[in-house]
């Protein structure tokens, strides 16, 4: 199935994955491409400055959970495609307010695979992509890796309110002919990310010369890949993957958490030009997340076999590009980092 020149619903497009995604698809210029976003905390249309005047793009602010606003603008534009990245998608904020989770992931899902369904009554042309995540595997032990036939075993309220929206979208394509195709990644990361998630939050400390918060022993793995690179993939699998398909997206790039904070210091004090080794001083070990996974690690052979694809940067690279971008925005940091930010932050550091 091949979808070009078509009107495009991209949801959560201002935020972290979902800024890059609506970038590439306006940078072939097949799309015409409408952006919802509720802007929530996560949203920033900072993200999207440079592309906000393309004449084919335009940003609608709305919450997906809102059945009757979503279906008043399915039959506005008369989509061909959804790619569907809203989300609360914060592992912590999961674990205090699972409830948002429920709300946003599950019955905003759902409520976006009914207006689809209303108005796609002939399925011809028509795709939905449910972006969805690694973490609804589970957790590995030292060894193996999740392929798209691991059972689904998540074990935070956030994966399992994505698990829940996944089941959904292959519920509607089994009981309704509903044409969809979802995608699992694991962890992104470069431009955009919200300094609440792992990297940039080091980031912003180092920065600011701020404890290094380490959950537990700091030996939990996870499989990291520039968001680039994942945009590039969401866009093949929106072209030219199966319908009714699953596809896992990795990076190949396993790393402790430890390792990647001390490396992330050594590459913060070359660019501040510290002596080596004056962030690790930072490093905090603090009380473990509640539940966490041990190891993610992603087989993203069929993806490679059938599409073609594989990441185009080394980590080591994409650190650099990623540290480098925060250095060039830092009003974009101080943006974000500041009001609720520092509430959410002093709630939940301070009594780790
Ligand atoms: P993010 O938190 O940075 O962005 C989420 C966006 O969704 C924000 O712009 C927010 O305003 C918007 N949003 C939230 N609730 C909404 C609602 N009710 N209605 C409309 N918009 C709403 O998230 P992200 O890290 O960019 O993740 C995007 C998607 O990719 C999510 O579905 C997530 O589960 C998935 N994913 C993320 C990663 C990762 O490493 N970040 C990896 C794999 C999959
Ligand atoms: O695997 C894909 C998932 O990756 C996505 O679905 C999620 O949306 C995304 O947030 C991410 O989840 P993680 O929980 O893996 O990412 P996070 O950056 O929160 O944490 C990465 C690892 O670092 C994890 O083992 C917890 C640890 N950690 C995190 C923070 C914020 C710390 O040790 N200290 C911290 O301060």
């Amino acid at each position: 199935m091949s979808i070009t020149d078509s009107k495009i619903l991209i949801t959560g497009g201002a935020g972290f994955i979902g800024s890059h995604v609506v970038r590439r698809f306006i940078k072939t210029g097949k799309y015409q491409v409408i952006n919802l976003d509720k802007l929530t905390y996560a949203g920033n249309l900072e993200n999207l400055r440079d592309i906000e005047k393309n004449p084919n793009y335009e940003f609608v602010k709305g919450d997906i959970c809102d059945f009757e606003f979503i279906k008043s603008l399915f039959k506005k534009y008369d989509f061909h495609g959804v790619v569907h990245l809203a989300a609360e998608s914060h592992v912590d904020r999961s674990i205090t307010n699972p409830m948002e989770f429920i709300q946003t992931n599950v019955v905003g899902t759902v409520s976006l695979l009914n207006a689809a369904k209303e108005a796609w009554q002939d399925k011809k042309n028509r795709r939905f992509y449910h972006v969805s995540t690694d973490e609804v595997y589970g957790s590995l032990g030292d060894d193996g890796l999740f392929t798209e036939t691991t059972p689904y075993d998540p074990k935070s309220p956030y994966s399992a309110s994505k698990a829940s929206s996944d089941h959904f979208v292959r519920a509607y394509g089994n009981t309704y002919g509903f044409p969809f195709v979802i995608s699992n990644c694991s962890n992104n990361y470069g431009p955009n990310h919200f300094p609440e998630k792992l990297i940039p939050l080091m980031i912003h400390n180092i920065k600011n010369r701020k404890p290094l918060p380490v959950y537990g022993k700091g030996e939990n793995v996870r499989d990291w890949l520039y968001v680039e690179d994942h945009a590039r993939a969401i866009e093949l699998i929106f072209e030219k993957g199966n319908d009714g398909e699953t596809y896992n997206i990795g990076g190949f790039n396993e790393w402790k958490n430890i390792d990647l904070v001390n490396l992330l210091c050594d590459i913060m004090d070359s660019k501040l030009g510290n002596a080596k080794g004056t962030s690790r001083e930072l490093i905090t070990y603090v009380k473990d997340r509640a539940g966490h996974d041990l190891r993610y690690a992603i087989d993203a052979s069929k993806l490679n076999k059938e599409l073609g694809w594989k990441p185009s940067l080394q980590f080591e690279e994409g650190l650099e590009k990623t540290v480098d971008w925060y250095f060039e925005n830092e009003q974009w940091l101080d943006d974000v980092t500041s009001g609720d930010y520092l509430k959410y932050y002093d709630e939940n550091y301070s009594n780790r």
